[in-house]
């Protein structure tokens, strides 16, 4: 009986709490627990669901939706669309999360800058979205309070990259293979106009020169953070420029591994033949590289404290505000940057390791 007391009146603290202090001010759903509504429906979509990293984030998201429903006492029914990296498919994708009265939608947009559109879509139907991996431009994001982002930042990466590289030289790695006095090197980049491609591309360069490196391009292409695609790209280079590339700068993993892939079909690897690559996100595949030796370092974009915030924002939008979830990010703005962490071989095997509890 006592006990029952006092959970009731925990109870009215913690719901005046959501009233008062409620991230999502939304009249719809702020007091949601109060009102006692338990049933949820969370609609999110993806840019392209065959996408590697992103499949990393769908994965993390639904595993710790799943996990808090208990504690925050309500039940989550979260629907996944693949856009397939079409535009006006996802905008209608998104009209029947409103048309069927979704409560929060995840979107990860095909076309940054159309994101404008979408928000006039969930503003008027108030609808609390949340924006991922693909950032909208700053002034969409200014148009609604309960728009938020759940990212990090591209020029971090980039750097990381170019300190890896750097560090990686203090300590005795021979770049200059023909002893020009500079790097040759080629860069495969994301896709055209994407945030992460841009940037990671031009603070990597920046770093290497600031530290004194003279970097000769010998070609830049895209391989639209496909592995296959920057396999057939590298292929083209190796009967180009063969050895003399010196290093391999790739936006992303699944694109230093289809370097690898290619330089692995024409004999690199075996022997004292190799190229030194490196990429960004810290998919598994591209934590072995780094364990055997293929692969010179990542830059974990770390999907797991990503998703999470995407999740301690989602419950939060639903009126659940005390939740448990240890989340690092603070939220500025309505944004949430989530840091990235070199990986090489010195730490690759905790990273492996944390990784491997999580997809338990
Ligand atoms: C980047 C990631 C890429 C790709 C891209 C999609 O952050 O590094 O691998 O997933 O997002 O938007
Ligand atoms: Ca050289």
């Amino acid at each position: 009986m006592r006990k029952y007391t006092k959970k009731s009146s925990m109870l009215m603290i913690v719901s005046l709490m959501i009233m008062l202090f409620s991230g999502c001010t939304g009249d719809k759903y702020s007091n949601a627990n109060q009102r006692g509504k338990k049933d949820f429906k969370v609609g999110m979509v993806l840019y392209n669901a065959e996408d590697t990293f992103i499949s990393y984030i769908r994965d993390m998201v639904d595993y710790y939706i799943e996990l808090y429903e208990d504690e925050a006492g309500v039940n989550i029914e979260l629907e996944v669309l693949d856009s397939a990296n079409n535009q006006a498919l996802q905008n209608t994708q998104i009209d029947h999360f409103i048309k069927n009265g979704y409560d929060v939608i995840l979107a990860n947009t095909v076309d940054r800058e159309e994101a404008s559109m979408i928000i006039d879509k969930v503003q008027k139907a108030k609808i609390d979205t949340i924006f991922f991996n693909r950032e909208p431009v700053p002034q969409d994001m200014k148009k609604w309070n309960r728009i938020y982002y759940v990212g990090s930042s591209a020029e971090e990466a980039g750097r990381m990259q170019g300190e890896i590289l750097v560090d990686a030289i203090n300590n005795g790695l021979e770049l200059d293979k023909n002893k020009d006095g500079k790097i040759q090197y080629v860069m495969i980049e994301g896709e055209y106009g994407h945030q992460d491609a841009i940037l990671r591309t031009y603070h990597c360069i920046k770093v290497l020169e600031e530290n004194g490196l003279n970097m000769e391009n010998l070609a830049t292409d895209t391989g639209r953070w496909f592995k296959k695609e920057a396999k057939e790209k590298m292929e083209n280079w190796l009967e180009e420029f063969g050895d003399k590339i010196e290093i391999v700068l790739a936006n992303n993993d699944e694109m230093a591994l289809g370097a690898i892939e290619a330089m692995k079909a024409y004999d690199y690897f075996n022997g004292d033949q190799w190229i030194p690559v490196i990429g960004v996100d810290g998919v598994d595949e591209a934590l072995e590289a780094i364990e055997a030796g293929t692969m010179i370092g990542t830059i974990l974009n770390d999907y797991d404290e990503q998703a999470k915030c995407i999740v301690y924002k989602l419950y939060q939008c639903i009126g659940v505000n005390d939740l448990n979830i240890n989340i690092s990010t603070q939220e500025k703005d309505n944004y949430f940057w989530v840091k990235h962490k070199k990986v090489t071989k010195e730490n690759v095997n905790t990273v492996k390791k944390h990784n491997s509890i999580l997809k338990k």
